[in-house]
């Protein structure tokens, strides 16, 4: 894992090219880093400023101050707006820093079903929660949604983002549990996002009758519009 205090390499970027980082400070004093993680399906990439605030949003803290210099996505002040944030344009000082990484549970049904209740689901009440394994340790994810529907992130976003932002790209697997549902399915865009950043992967869906099935992110998303698609340009 790549120190979470320099966050400025950690964009996932390949098609604009832009850089994007900055941190937001919970009313708890933590610090949420976010980096730009971006998909060839171009309105579901993730800017730096929405990954730092569902992070914050989803550890149930509440976003007060935003730190960002360099490149900001055109989105950036409407985040500013709905939170009220301090804008500082500078780093903050980094001894307070959300730490993603979890260890790896012992019965991951029991930490799903905990997790979802972090869940911010204020137009759907529907919670999600996702369980993102690497080499480092368990990524925790929860939908977050807020006044903006489609800005909100879905669990398995929420998870890859706060990856991306410490510096962690390479993973293992990923639970989903979706308890009001009966059966557990990633949403098409969440599927288009696993693809880019995980195709080769597991993802292991909880369904309410205590049955899993897993899928190859691949699989899910057959004949997908993917980064290698462009490679034969
Ligand atoms: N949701 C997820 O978190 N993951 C999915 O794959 C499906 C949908 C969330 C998004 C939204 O908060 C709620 O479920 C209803 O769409």
């Amino acid at each position: 894992m790549i120190e979470t205090t320099d966050i400025s390499k950690l964009s996932y970027t390949p098609y604009s090219k832009r850089i994007e980082y900055c941190y937001v400070e919970g009313e708890s004093g933590l610090i949420y880093p976010g980096v730009r993680v971006e998909n060839i399906s171009f309105p579901l990439s993730i800017s730096a400023v929405q990954a730092a605030i569902c992070s914050c949003l989803a550890n149930k803290d509440h976003p007060k101050v935003l730190y960002q210099t360099g490149y900001r996505s055109e989105l950036q002040q409407h985040w500013i707006d709905e939170f009220e944030l301090d804008l500082h344009e500078r780093v903050p000082k980094l001894e307070n820093v959300y730490n993603p990484v979890h260890a790896i549970p012992d019965d991951p049904v029991h930490t799903l079903n905990e997790l979802c209740k972090q869940a911010i689901t204020i137009h759907s009440d529907f919670p999600v929660s996702a369980l993102l394994y690497t080499t480092s340790g368990c990524i925790h994810g929860v939908n977050v949604e807020v006044e903006a529907w489609s800005l909100g992130l879905c669990a398995e976003r929420v998870a890859l983002s706060r990856a991306y932002a410490a510096g962690i790209t390479s993973f293992e697997k990923m639970h989903v549990a979706a308890p009001k549902s009966e059966f557990c399915s990633p949403c098409g865009a969440c599927r288009q996002v696993l693809n880019e950043l995980m195709p080769k992967t597991m993802v292991h869906l909880h369904h309410n009758n205590y049955s899993v099935t897993k899928h190859f992110t691949e699989h899910l998303l057959p004949h997908g519009f993917t980064s290698g698609t462009l490679k034969n340009r």
